[in-house]
């Protein structure tokens, strides 16, 4: 049985006042979910976002991640800093990132090697742009994605990792796939992961993403294949983003 996850990413929103009113609130309700919650606080925000869950059950995760460990690569942060400061998960190929600053399946692969080489567990995020699924090419586009991390880290990798299933039309759109046209593309991804691994298959967790909220979680979370969100806007609301974790379990 794979245990729901729900995890919100607040993306580049929040200041030092609005993220500790949001994790307050979370961690009111945390307790009334069974689902695993993890928060993808900005960078800046993150060692205060710990600090506030050093006691409670939601966990931490990162946005992004550089894929060298340390040194003169201005900007960037590195997997060693990450788990320093008690991050557990790093989001890895968000599509925001894909196509706003030239993430490519290649280096999406890297990043995601990276964050296993340091302890750290991907939320590989994948999906397919409205003109791919008008242009009947969601699978392809899907398959080549996960083909990437499977190719440079293999089936086995997929044990400490979780994917998520985001259509880039419905991301920040208000347009949520359907619960059907959802649970197709995760059936997908879980049956061609099974003709490699049927065990890892079966335990990996693949989340929905792309504007849930708490009126359609229930029907997408219920999908066979489905085990919990990847939130963004939704997330940013404590009140939203616990009916949603309530929804998972
Ligand atoms: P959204 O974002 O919930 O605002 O659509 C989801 C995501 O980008 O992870």
């Amino acid at each position: 049985m794979r245990q729901a996850m729900v995890a919100g990413n607040w993306k580049m929103n929040g200041s030092s006042a609005s993220v500790s009113e949001l994790i307050e609130g979370i961690n009111a309700g945390v307790g009334e979910t069974s689902a695993e919650i993890v928060v993808c606080p900005p960078f800046v925000y993150l060692s205060a976002i710990a600090a506030a869950t050093a006691d409670s059950a939601v966990k931490l995760g990162a946005q992004n991640m550089c894929d060298q460990d340390g040194g003169a690569f201005t900007g960037e942060i590195s997997g060693p800093m990450l788990k320093d400061i008690g991050c557990e998960y790093v989001i890895i190929g968000h599509s925001e990132r894909r196509a706003m600053y030239g993430e490519t399946d290649e280096i999406t692969a890297i990043k995601y090697g990276a964050v296993l080489k340091n302890g750290l567990k991907p939320i590989f995020c994948i999906g397919e742009t409205l003109e791919e699924r008008e242009s009947g090419v969601t699978e392809d586009v899907i398959g080549r994605q996960i083909d990437a991390i499977l190719e440079s880290d293999g089936v086995a990798s997929l044990a400490n990792a979780v994917l998520a299933y985001e259509p880039v039309w419905a991301i920040g759109t208000g347009k949520t796939a359907s619960p059907e046209q959802a649970q197709d593309v995760h059936a997908f991804i879980r049956g061609k992961i099974a003709a490699l691994d049927a065990g890892i298959a079966d335990g990996l967790r693949i989340l929905y993403g792309g504007s849930m909220n708490p009126g359609n979680a229930a029907d997408l979370i219920a999908q066979a294949d489905i085990d919990g969100g990847l939130i963004g806007g939704a997330s940013l609301k404590a009140d939203d983003f616990l009916a949603i974790c309530k929804a998972a379990g």
